[in-house]
């Protein structure tokens, strides 16, 4: 495929559909949404309006990243900081499938449709990829981000339609395409990471003390990892707590499990045999985190697992 010409037509093809209207599209910081915000911005200038909406379940400074990364290519993004919304509609609620809509519902239909509305925005740009049209059919995942597969007609709850540019394309096409467009081998290369964020490491419920001990979590493992041609390194904090003895007395802590794996399109997986000592630094670290007790390396591969927990 001449990923040039593909450029191109995608240009042609947003331009076409927008015509004289605006467009809004929410950017993750992942590289589906970075290559979606890249064409949507070439092809309209500033008649797109790009958000990253503060989830409270990104990683570690990822907000001040993301705008950072692209204020330097001369995109500007704004920023909502939406974390009570999402924190509130995640309170008490243990279920996977129940955490995923609440993020979905709070995402579109609260955040993002005000956004929206408030944008006058016509069309709605969206990094959805072959993959995530293919798992969410075959039922394998709920993905977060097909809303038509969800149920929901955009043009009718929210008051947009939905330009999907990458619906033909796999990752390794969408990782070329960020390569041509000029994106950091930083981005082009970024580990997988869901859109439901952080809440997709948290087995049971999501609080904001939760979410900060996975957040400390990922950071040592992404930068312990960083070095590992892995496809997909991450952290869990699991629901149980284990006992085990800090400061000379006993604690009831919390575990947390780590995940390295080997995969070429996700649907399978094998854990990766990291060097031991590797292994007992992570351990070491994690540890260290206030109020966790246990790491464990989870060896499973998919199937019978799957790579996250939630
Ligand atoms: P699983 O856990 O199903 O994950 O083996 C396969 C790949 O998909 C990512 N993943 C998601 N991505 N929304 C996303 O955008 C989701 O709800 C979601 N769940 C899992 C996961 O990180 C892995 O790369």
């Amino acid at each position: 495929m001449d990923y040039q010409v593909f450029i191109q037509e995608q240009v042609t093809a947003i331009q076409s559909s927008v015509g004289t209207g605006r467009a809004i599209n929410a950017l993750s910081g992942g590289v589906d949404s970075s290559v979606v915000t890249a064409l949507g911005h070439r092809a309209l200038g500033d008649r797109l309006r790009t958000i990253f909406v503060d989830t409270a379940l990104m990683r570690e400074g990822e907000p001040q990243r993301v705008v950072e990364l692209f204020a330097q290519m001369g995109i500007p993004v704004e920023i909502i900081d939406a974390r009570d919304e999402f924190l509130g509609a995640l309170r008490g609620l243990t279920d996977p499938e129940e955490k995923r809509h609440a993020i979905t519902h709070t995402f579109y239909a609260r955040v993002f449709g005000q956004a929206v509305r408030e944008s006058g925005a016509t069309h709605l740009l969206h990094g959805t990829i072959l993959t995530d049209i293919e798992e969410t059919v075959d039922g394998i995942k709920r993905q977060h981000n097909i809303l038509a597969q969800l149920g929901i007609d955009p043009e009718k709850e929210y008051g947009y339609h939905v330009l999907e540019p990458l619906a033909t394309l796999r990752k390794a096409g969408v990782r070329e395409l960020a390569r041509r467009l000029g994106f950091p081998p930083s981005l082009a290369e970024r580990i997988p990471f869901p859109g439901p964020a952080l809440a997709t490491r948290i087995v049971g419920e999501v609080t904001a003390e939760r979410l900060q001990t996975v957040r400390a979590a990922t950071a040592i493992v992404e930068e312990e990892l960083a070095d590992t041609p892995a496809f997909q390194y991450l952290a869990v904090l699991l629901n149980d707590k284990a006992t085990g003895m800090r400061d000379g007395k006993r604690e009831f802590g919390q575990m947390v499990v780590v995940r390295c794996l080997d995969s070429v399109d996700a649907r399978t997986a094998t854990s990766v045999d990291l060097p031991w000592p590797k292994l007992h630094r992570i351990c070491e670290r994690i540890t260290a985190i206030p109020g966790v007790n246990r790491c464990l390396y989870d060896m499973t591969p998919k199937p019978p697992a799957t790579i996250e927990y939630v």
